[in-house]
């Protein structure tokens, strides 16, 4: 029990795509009245990547801020150990929550089973196969650790099998999330036709030359069609001089809202991204997609054809773009659940751990 005599549950999140899973997750929680609180690392802290998420999304103000911010992996990930243990010590919750595969995910996991504290995992046995992406040891490390594995998919239950563990179907909170706010007006302030494009992933931003090849590919793209790039932060402070270069007729703008996003993404002709996450909201939203990677989490949406992988080549980029435009993509076949994932992970925490 934490100090005030309730036995809670404590969610641990830190970057953007946390926030979103976080939504409908709290609000199960909230309808059946299970106790929680949020500690939020500081993972991500400018505010179109923090606060304009809680503040859309309706989410209450985390109840635990450690404020760490940028660093290398292991100075963040250590700084969030030794914040994340603190706060653990003094609620001692009954379990903890983490989203994910950030460095957030990896060290609420680590903080909490080292103190014996029962760890579930949203959005466990998802895998990419590639183990230069952080992401990747992260999630491996994360299911490896955890106690219990909610999957957003069949496919994430078999791999975790091939792992020897045992994962719960309960499909994907971002759908949860995406149906949330389907019914609301969902505006952008764009008219006309345009591709959408967000690249962050480590392995296209630490590499000049890959930025470079796909910076060559929007101007190449830009020739045919408007191209819009709200730009992340690591992409916009690796590459602030190429982003200004105005001859581009590219529009580099900043992060945007959920809402505005889903949006956005909903009205593009062609989704241009490396981001998981988008590359499921475009599939659900019935957008082509372009990613820019060798590998994806989420091998459906390329076998129903509505994802095409693509290197980081100009021409390449370009001729996907060209073909997949023209693209209906009509997704009979849903893998991410029936939008009621949150409800079936609050169901069996209130059932097995509180
Ligand atoms: C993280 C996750 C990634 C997720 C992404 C979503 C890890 C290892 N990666 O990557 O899985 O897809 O979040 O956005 O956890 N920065 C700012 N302001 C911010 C946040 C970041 O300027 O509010 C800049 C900093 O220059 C920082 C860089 O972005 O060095 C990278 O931040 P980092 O914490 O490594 O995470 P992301 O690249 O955002």
């Amino acid at each position: 029990m934490n100090p005030e005599g309730i036995n809670i549950i404590l969610h641990i999140v830190g970057a953007r795509p946390q926030f979103i899973k976080l939504a409908p997750v709290v609000q199960a929680f909230q309808d059946l009245s299970i106790p929680y609180k949020v500690l939020h690392t500081g993972q991500h802290y400018d505010y179109t990547m923090s606060d304009l998420h809680f503040d859309s999304l309706g989410l209450q103000a985390p109840d635990y801020y450690l404020g760490i911010a940028s660093d290398s992996h292991a100075r963040q990930t250590a700084l969030m150990l030794q914040g994340i243990e603190d706060v653990l010590i003094k609620e001692t919750p009954k379990m903890v929550l983490v989203y994910g595969d950030t460095n957030s995910t990896l060290a609420g996991a680590l903080a909490a089973v080292k103190l014996g504290i029962r760890v579930g995992h949203v959005a466990a046995g998802v895998r990419s196969y590639d183990r230069t992406m952080p992401e990747e040891i992260n999630r491996i490390v994360a299911d490896h650790i955890s106690d219990h594995h909610f999957c957003p998919t069949q496919t994430a239950v078999n791999i975790l099998k091939t792992e020897g563990i045992e994962g719960i179907l309960t499909g994907d909170v971002m759908y949860d999330a995406l149906l949330h706010v389907r019914g609301e007006d969902l505006t952008h302030p764009y008219t006309g036709d345009y591709v959408l494009v967000t690249i962050h992933r480590a392995e296209n931003t630490d590499n000049r030359e890959k930025f470079l090849a796909i910076w060559e590919a929007l101007k190449l793209i830009s020739q045919h069609i408007s191209v819009i790039f709200p730009v992340h932060p690591r992409t916009r402070n690796k590459f602030v001089r190429v982003l200004a270069d105005t001859g581009s007729h590219i529009d580099v703008i900043d992060p945007v809202s959920y809402f505005t996003m889903l949006a956005m993404i909903r009205d593009t002709r062609c989704m241009i991204t490396d981001s998981g996450g988008v590359q499921k909201e475009a599939f659900l939203l019935g957008t082509p997609c372009v990613t820019i990677r060798g590998t994806t989490e989420w091998p459906e949406t390329v076998h129903s054809g509505a994802n095409r992988l693509v290197a980081t080549e100009p021409d390449t980029i370009l001729n996907a773009v060209l073909t997949m435009m023209d693209m209906k993509v009509i997704n009979t076949n849903n893998p991410f659940g029936d939008g009621h994932a949150s409800r079936k992970i609050a169901e069996f925490i209130k059932d097995h751990c509180l």
